[in-house]
């Protein structure tokens, strides 16, 4: 293993915002970084472990060791008639896991169609869309603890996955590193499609009774496709604030005043509000900062125009912030890690 001195991370990030890591290194298996651990490269907080690089913003150089987790493979062993557990490297790309799994007709993740990023960084945050979470079929994980290099699993219970979180957002964050994950899949599932807009999306594909897994995800990756900007074309890294969880009294007073004020069930007397809409409200749509700006077709996906900076773009987040709580008394919270 190798390790770069002053590499650009622009190709490693999908704001492809322009910034240097002072050092480089992609690992490819669990002993180079457990040889890392044993040589104290990650002994002070000057690391940071990337995969698909689609959840963070860079808001300057790195002065420390980046590690670009590359750990690849994927096993499948059949626990009985109906389920079969599926481990991933942590660094396969996540999009070609729920690939390989439509293909060997294994359900469960195929709604987490066209999420970019690592396996790895899946259970950090719970990545979850269309009505799915990855805690839904998530059997365990393996990781690596930085204090003692020693391998550890941690079970679904361990995680304490919540909404666009886990334990390794909080208590645990920067202490692990995930080398593999295991889902629980089931062989002859039937897809779930509760979620609005796949139904729709189905019956315009001529789909009309009994889709299968693969139905699912392609009629996913299409409405995705409309909605969310590629960041091969437009830098970004998805919805860049969770959607806020309010109490129903709350939400019954935006009610007044916005009578289509859209929302999610969210239970125990909450209700989870679009930040997108919330944003849209305040008249943030289309706007512009710089180089950065808010998508004009959703706008809880910022952007980078061009040559934006991470500090640009941090920027409008705060602007984006202070407007939501001024006119609606709402706290947004960031989805994306900001280095
Ligand atoms: P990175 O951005 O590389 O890292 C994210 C965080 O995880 C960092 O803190 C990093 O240090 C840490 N990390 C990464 N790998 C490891 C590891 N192996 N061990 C320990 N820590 C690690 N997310 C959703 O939930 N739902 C969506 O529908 C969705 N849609 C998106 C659409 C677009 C167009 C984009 C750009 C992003 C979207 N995202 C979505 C966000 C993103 O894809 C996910 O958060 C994804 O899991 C990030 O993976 P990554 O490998 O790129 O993580
Ligand atoms: N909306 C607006 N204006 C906008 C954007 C959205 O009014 O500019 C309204 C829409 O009309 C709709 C509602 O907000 O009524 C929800 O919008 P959308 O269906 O696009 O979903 P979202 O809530 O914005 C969430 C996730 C996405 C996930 C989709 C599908 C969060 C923070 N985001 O987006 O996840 O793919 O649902 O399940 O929970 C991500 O986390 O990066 C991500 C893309």
């Amino acid at each position: 293993m190798k390790i770069l001195k002053n590499i650009s991370l622009k190709q490693y990030n999908t704001f492809g915002i322009d910034v240097n890591a002072a050092e480089y290194a992609e690992v490819a298996d669990v002993e180079s970084l457990k040889g890392l651990i044993k040589a104290g490269r990650l002994k002070d907080a000057h690391y940071l472990i990337l995969g698909g690089g689609s959840n963070v913003l860079f808001t300057g150089d790195y002065d420390g060791l980046v590690i670009r987790n590359m750990i690849v493979g994927i096993r499948m062993k059949e626990v009985d008639d109906s389920n079969v557990l599926v481990t991933a490297g942590a660094g396969v790309v996540w999009d070609d896991l729920v690939h390989y799994c439509i293909e060997h007709d294994l359900g469960g993740i195929e709604n987490l169609i066209s999420i970019p990023g690592s396996v790895g960084a899946g259970p950090i945050q719970n990545i979850g869309a269309y009505g799915v979470e990855l805690k839904d079929t998530f059997h365990s994980l393996d990781a690596i603890e930085i204090a003692t290099g020693e391998l550890r699993t941690f079970y679904k219970e361990e995680c304490e996955f919540g909404y666009r979180d886990s334990i390794f957002k909080r208590g645990k964050k920067g202490k692990f590193i995930i080398v593999s994950v295991s889902l629980l899949l089931k062989s002859k599932s039937k897809p779930d499609i509760s979620y609005g807009a796949i139904s729709e999306e189905l019956i315009k594909m001529g789909i009309l009774d009994g889709p299968v897994i693969g139905d699912v995800g392609k009629a996913i990756s299409s409405i995705r496709q409309r909605k969310l900007p590629d960041p091969e074309n437009i830098g970004n890294a998805g919805s860049f604030f969770k959607n806020p969880l309010i109490v129903v009294e709350k939400y019954a007073e935006i009610r007044e005043q916005y009578p289509d004020a859209p929302s999610y069930k969210a239970g125990g007397g909450m209700v989870k509000v679009p930040a997108g809409w919330l944003i849209e409200q305040c008249g943030w749509k289309g706007n512009r900062h710089g180089g950065a700006g808010v998508h004009d077709m959703q706008a809880l996906v910022l952007i980078n125009t061009g040559n934006a900076s991470g500090k640009e773009v941090l920027e409008l987040a705060g602007q984006i912030m202070d407007s939501v709580n001024d006119r609606f008394g709402i706290s947004l919270e960031m989805e994306v890690n900001v280095i």
